[in-house]
């Protein structure tokens, strides 16, 4: 059983995967964390985001058995992956680890961009999880100041707006809902609420 879970920034689809693979008893993978693993080893190096085949490089060399969370969900780590995730040849170095990861026996649950329309288009299950900007602002900024970060909602806002501008614009691997996603929308719902809902599509989809 493969779990795409797609979205833009903030939506949710990031807590939504790890408690639907503990629920499933499945593998979990925030595909996410490579892209901003790739910025964060590049901007710690002295370096650039734009220079392709050195980033290609490191995206080459991840190990994800060595991602740290913690460190890469700061503030402004986004904004680095996704300059770095619109470059063709650091997508296409990622591509295989992270179908080694959705074919694992047992099956996984992997949440990012284009999971469902690129990665595993076979997908036993679609998830493309949206909310408002503003509610997803409302959200991250929320986890930022309880981390003990000093950035403002509106920074934040920004951010996300930002993001959700590169990300379905970029040629490669563009946001999107694949065609036979579900559609799930979590401005008006709770994480709990949310979560019964991602549930009931997964069930649904046998
Ligand atoms: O999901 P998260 O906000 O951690 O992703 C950071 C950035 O990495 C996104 O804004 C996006 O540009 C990129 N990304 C991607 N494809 C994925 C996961 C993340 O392009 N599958």
């Amino acid at each position: 059983m493969i779990v795409a879970i797609d979205g833009p920034a903030a939506s949710g689809k990031g807590t939504l995967g790890k408690r639907l693979a503990a629920h499933l008893r499945l593998a979990h993978l925030d595909t996410g964390l490579l892209y901003r693993a790739v910025a964060h080893r590049l901007l710690a190096a002295g370096g650039t985001l734009d220079d392709e085949a050195v980033a290609a490089e490191a995206a080459r060399n991840l190990d994800i058995r060595t991602l740290d969370p913690e460190a890469l969900r700061g503030p402004g780590m986004g904004e680095g992956a996704s300059v770095i995730a619109a470059l063709p040849a650091v997508r296409a170095a990622l591509v295989e680890l992270q179908r080694d990861f959705a074919n694992q026996p047992g099956g996984a649950v992997l949440d990012g961009r284009d999971i469902g329309t690129v990665i595993c288009p076979d997908a036993h299950v679609k998830v493309f999880v949206t909310a408002s900007a503003e509610e997803r602002a409302r959200r991250r900024h929320g986890e930022f100041l309880g981390r003990g970060e000093s950035v403002t909602y509106e920074e934040v806002l920004a951010d996300i707006r930002a993001r959700d501008a590169r990300d379905t614009a970029r040629a490669t691997a563009p946001l999107r809902p694949a065609e036979d996603a579900c559609l799930l929308d979590t401005t008006e719902l709770d994480i709990e609420a949310a979560f019964r809902a991602a549930l009931a599509i997964v069930e649904a989809a046998g």
